[in-house]
């Protein structure tokens, strides 16, 4: 019978690497509650026109990526490859712009995006992200991207980069779109098929291009940051100015459009040297239109979102009290309350802990501490008994050391 595998561009979870997504859980669940943001969950899928309004038609991922599908009552649905819209509409549809600023929403979950897989990237993969209503303030950019900066470092992710731009706005980005256009429609030919195309559709995406020589060629194009306007450029120059305050560096990146089209102003992206080519751990900024385009009130938003995959692949190995297993081997049979004793405290402080109290005999505990592949078993006899003391055998090695019973939570903290 033919074997069933994961659908391409999908992946099981399971340990080690699980413990590491545990605690990325852990931390973020402690760390953006700091910044006032509540937890929001919403549905994977939703109706197709929330990711075509919000995300733009002529974006890769609405063109290209999208998983859609017919239910049983010919309704087309989509898995939602990015949460912003959605949040943005649970907004809307639960009347939360009505409640007391501030809106703030972090959310964790699955997206779906149908692209060709590699390192890094996946079809269905997990963001996490937070959103901020009503707040348009610059300072308010930095500190969303100061949390997201500062995130990354406070779970130890290394050689990250920030890169910022400022997409301007629908007053000023027509006249740079239409400057754009006449200087890419001159290098036309140069350009790969796809960039042609975008030149009439939608010419900041030329910008996303991966193509080397569209690369090259873009990058004497006009930028968008010569072109804002004046509440766009003084919004920039705060935002800059509010990132020197909260003491991180960043990269002035004019090639930084962001794939989706909802953005204003800010945009931003924190990269990775280590992840080669899908090196964006996270990224995001602000939509001052997209609420209003979903029918709900003329609100900001701003935001971002990161990719836990991504962010895995740069963790170190997270050590957890439960990763390594203990046993307790008794001597004797009136050892075994000693070897209870011993458990409980283990378990108390949350140690994963095994004592078989069928086994009297300590070679057959020995034994079966091997077979089910315990890391340390910790033996208690007469002597150690007598020492205060317990005896601990490495089962990967099989050294064995006694030490003292008060020296034990030391040992404990270097070793599991
Ligand atoms: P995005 O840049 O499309 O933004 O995705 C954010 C992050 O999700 C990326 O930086 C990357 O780490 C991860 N990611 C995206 N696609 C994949 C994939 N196929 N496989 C693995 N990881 C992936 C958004 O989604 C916006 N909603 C962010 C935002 C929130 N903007 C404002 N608020």
């Amino acid at each position: 019978m033919k074997r069933i595998i994961a659908p391409k561009g999908t992946k099981d979870i399971f340990p080690p690497e699980i413990a590491k997504w545990h605690y990325l859980e852990e931390k973020l669940r402690d760390y953006f509650p700091r910044f006032m943001y509540k937890e929001i969950r919403t549905p994977i899928f939703e109706h197709i026109e929330l990711f075509q309004r919000g995300i733009g038609t002529e974006t890769e991922v609405v063109q290209k990526e999208m998983y859609t599908f017919k239910d049983k009552a010919n309704r087309d649905l989509t898995l939602r490859p990015e949460n912003t819209a959605s949040v943005v509409r649970a907004a809307i549809e639960n009347d939360l712009f009505n409640r007391v600023y501030p809106l703030r929403f972090f959310y964790i979950g699955p997206m779906f995006r149908y692209d060709k897989p590699q390192k890094g990237r996946f079809r269905q993969f997990h963001q996490f992200g937070v959103e901020v209503f009503g707040d348009e303030s610059a300072q308010v950019d930095a500190e969303v991207i100061y949390s997201s900066y500062d995130f990354l470092k406070e779970i130890n992710v290394r050689d990250i980069q920030l890169h910022l731009n400022s997409v301007g706005c629908e007053n000023c980005r027509p006249n740079f779109l239409k400057h754009l256009r006449t200087e890419s429609e001159k290098r036309m030919k140069e350009l790969c098929v796809d960039c042609q195309k975008k030149i009439y559709t939608n010419p900041l995406r030329i910008f996303d291009c991966k193509n080397l020589k569209c690369i090259e060629i873009s990058n004497d194009f006009p930028k968008i940051i010569d072109y804002l306007c004046k509440e766009c450029g003084t919004h920039f120059e705060e935002v800059k100015e509010a990132l020197s305050i909260f003491k991180i560096k960043f990269n002035l990146n004019p090639r930084l459009v962001r794939g989706l089209d909802y953005y204003t102003k800010t945009a931003f992206e924190i990269t990775s040297s280590q992840l080669g080519a899908q090196d964006a751990l996270l990224g995001g900024g602000r939509y001052n239109n997209l609420i209003k385009e979903l029918g709900g009130a003329d609100i900001s938003g701003m935001g971002f979102a990161a990719g836990i995959e991504r962010i895995i692949l740069q963790l170190d190995d997270v050590k957890h009290k439960k990763d390594k297993m203990i046993f307790i081997a008794y001597q004797s049979l009136p050892l075994m309350n000693k070897a209870i004793q011993l458990a409980k405290s283990l378990w108390d402080k949350g140690y994963c802990v095994y004592v078989d109290y069928n086994l009297k005999n300590l070679k057959k505990q020995l034994k079966k501490a091997n077979k089910i592949g315990i890391d340390y078993t910790f033996i208690i006899g007469e002597d150690e008994i007598v020492n205060e003391s317990i005896s601990i055998k490495s089962m990967k090695n099989y050294e064995q050391i006694t030490i003292k019973q008060e020296e034990l939570d030391k040992w404990l903290i270097n070793n599991i």
